[in-house]
């Protein structure tokens, strides 16, 4: 019996997170430039984009940018600005088709004008869509997040709309970037490195977590629901 034949439908995870990593080492392993293994993650991101859609997960999370990428040199990040605004280009109809409504989080100001515009545009065009949240983690990281935060509260109560003592985990929560989104119960990393990567750190205090080896570009349908079923 398939992994997919073991999910139990009424225990479905209601939010699921991924950092989609090894990319790099795919394409190394096959003597090829670690463009064709952002390329061929792309193809992954497609298959479990549907496959949590066809599942009723009602959010998936995908991290595709850190705020520590752009530290990568700059031909790696000019090709992979480039084939976001791609993805985003082929993969809109495939969104509207399955009923997916597209978010990010993230600093996108920091993205180049083309690929920020693409967004941005998706973003509105999905925005009736009801199934799935598919929200892509872009420029994203958690301590950047928690910064931005911190300082927005404290400009809240240096203007006097907010009580130093009225601060609990709900305004924390109320200020990330994901305040309008349950916390993850199940996060994914592939390529068999055991961290979170400044990844979602305060929304991920009680997520189940599950790495495995298989490094993204490979990592198939039937590897997610694996990841489910060990959830489950
Ligand atoms: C993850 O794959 C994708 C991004 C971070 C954009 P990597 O590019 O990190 O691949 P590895 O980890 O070097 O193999
Ligand atoms: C994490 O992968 C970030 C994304 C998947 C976008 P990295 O490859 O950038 O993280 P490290 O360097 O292994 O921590
Ligand atoms: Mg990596």
């Amino acid at each position: 019996m398939g992994y997919k034949e073991q999910i139990q439908k009424d225990r479905i995870p209601r939010h699921i997170a991924i950092i989609m990593d090894g990319n790099g080492r795919w394409a190394k392993r096959q003597g090829l430039a670690r463009m064709f293994g952002h390329r061929q993650g792309v193809e992954t991101v497609h298959c479990i984009t549907e496959a949590a859609a066809e599942l009723g997960v009602e959010y998936l999370t995908l991290y595709a940018f850190s705020t520590e990428n752009w530290n990568r040199p700059k031909e790696e990040v000019d090709a992979l600005m480039t084939l976001l605004v791609d993805t985003i280009a082929k993969e809109t109809p495939t969104l509207m088709k399955n009923n997916i409504r597209l978010q990010t989080i993230g600093d996108i100001s920091r993205l180049p004008q083309a690929t920020h515009d693409k967004f941005v545009a998706c973003i509105e065009q999905t925005s009736s869509n009801t199934g799935l949240r598919l929200v892509i983690a872009l420029s994203y990281s958690a301590r950047w997040e928690i910064i931005y935060a911190t300082q927005q509260i404290a400009d809240a109560v240096k203007k006097g709309n907010m009580l130093v003592e009225d601060i609990n985990e709900e305004t924390i929560s109320s200020y990330l970037t994901t305040a309008q989104i349950p916390d993850p119960d199940l996060l994914i990393r592939t390529s068999g490195e055991l961290r979170i990567s400044n990844f979602l750190l305060w929304q991920l205090a009680y997520a189940e977590l599950y790495f495995t080896d298989c490094l993204w570009p490979e990592f198939t349908n039937e590897d997610f629901y694996h990841a489910i079923v060990d959830y489950q």
